[in-house]
């Protein structure tokens, strides 16, 4: 049984479709502070606090848990720069409460969601996972302070841990049955997508003076049931006794902000405003993937939405049809 912490989020939500449509028995545990009731389709959404460590331990035992995918945080940049403290205490003190909970259950599986955020501003290429960390802002910072701690849990307890650095998850599900819905939301394509749909006026463009090509931003934008794929691969590693491992996940194909523009254009055959603004601070030029360790630990890995259209295809469905 695997215990989806903050699985009623964008990306825990897609995990648990993935799950229950490959019949993998899963519980879904999460405060709905972030999250959607209706993002559940016929499974329980167990509504309680990761920083309850003595219920998340009896929940462990009593469901059998044998692998935790740890999706809680709070995750948007700006606020974290705000407040930082809430950053500390909800993505560190409360995941060490979900720790001391698995060690409690005995429960030495688990798939951590970390981020490229990780790594702050590499000027590399393609960004492999053995760059340095130098986070610049304190929600990255939480990030690797926790996969530092997941080391050390691991030579405690034995506790073994698989940290997927995730770059721009995006789109959604190919039914658009449930999707990506952040408030505020501060995604790219969703952003976009707003505008092409009429609910926003404009769409911005931070930074046109970039060293790329276009001058605009370049990110790699992996697709969400990709990414809950690799959580199920994640799991199934650990269970097999792989080691304590961290990969990089994306697809290492980068898109600029203009690029992602002109194919929601497309996609939705919609004209909209863009306005061009100044660069934000912490913006770094170019992040893409060198995802060549997840493919070689994983290699039944299949990514079947890599493609642009498909990425923004689905989360335009979603965005016509959203019902959260
Ligand atoms: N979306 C991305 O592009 C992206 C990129 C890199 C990393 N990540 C990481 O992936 C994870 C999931 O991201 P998301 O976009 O699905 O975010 P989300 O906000 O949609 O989901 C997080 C879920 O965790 C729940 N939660 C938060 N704190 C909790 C707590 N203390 N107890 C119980 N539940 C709690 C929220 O209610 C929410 O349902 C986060 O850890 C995020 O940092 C996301």
């Amino acid at each position: 049984m695997i215990l989806l912490a903050g699985g009623a989020g964008y990306i825990g939500s897609h995990t648990a479709l993935y799950l229950a449509e490959k019949g993998v028995p899963f519980a879904v545990y999460d405060n709905l502070s972030r999250g959607h009731r209706e993002s559940a389709l016929g499974w329980e959404i167990i509504e309680g606090d990761i920083g309850d460590a003595q219920r998340l331990a009896a929940l462990m035992r009593d469901l059998k848990v044998d692998a935790v995918i740890h999706f809680c945080a709070y995750a948007l940049v700006g606020e974290s720069m705000r407040f930082p403290g809430m950053y500390y205490e909800n993505n560190v003190a409360n995941g060490i409460s979900l720790l001391r909970a698995m060690v409690e259950a005995k429960v030495q599986n688990l798939v951590f969601s970390s981020s490229c955020a990780v790594y702050g501003e590499p000027s590399a290429e393609f960004i492999g996972e053995s760059l340095p960390h130098n986070p610049v802002n304190p929600y990255g910072e939480t990030k690797r302070i926790f996969e530092n701690m997941l080391d050390w849990f691991d030579r405690a307890y034995g506790l073994r841990s698989v940290r997927l650095r995730y770059f721009n998850a995006a789109g959604a599900d190919e039914k658009a049955r449930i999707g990506e819905s952040h408030d505020p939301e501060t995604h790219l394509i969703p952003l976009v997508l707003k505008a092409a749909s009429g609910e926003r006026k404009s769409v911005s463009i931070f930074g046109t003076d970039y060293p790329t090509p276009d001058g605009t931003c370049i990110r790699d934008y992996v697709h969400v049931t990709d990414l809950a794929q690799a959580h199920l691969a994640a799991c199934e590693y650990l269970r097999e006794g792989g080691r304590t491992a961290a990969f990089n996940l994306g697809y290492g194909r980068g898109y600029s902000v203009r690029e992602i523009i002109d194919a929601c254009r497309k996609v939705s055959g919609r004209e909209f405003a863009v306005e061009e603004a100044p660069r934000r601070p912490g913006d770094p030029p170019r992040l893409v993937a060198d995802n060549r360790s997840i493919r070689t630990a994983l290699p039944d890995l299949e990514f079947r939405f890599d493609d642009l259209g498909k990425i923004i295809g689905t989360a335009w469905e979603w965005e016509k049809n959203r019902r959260f």
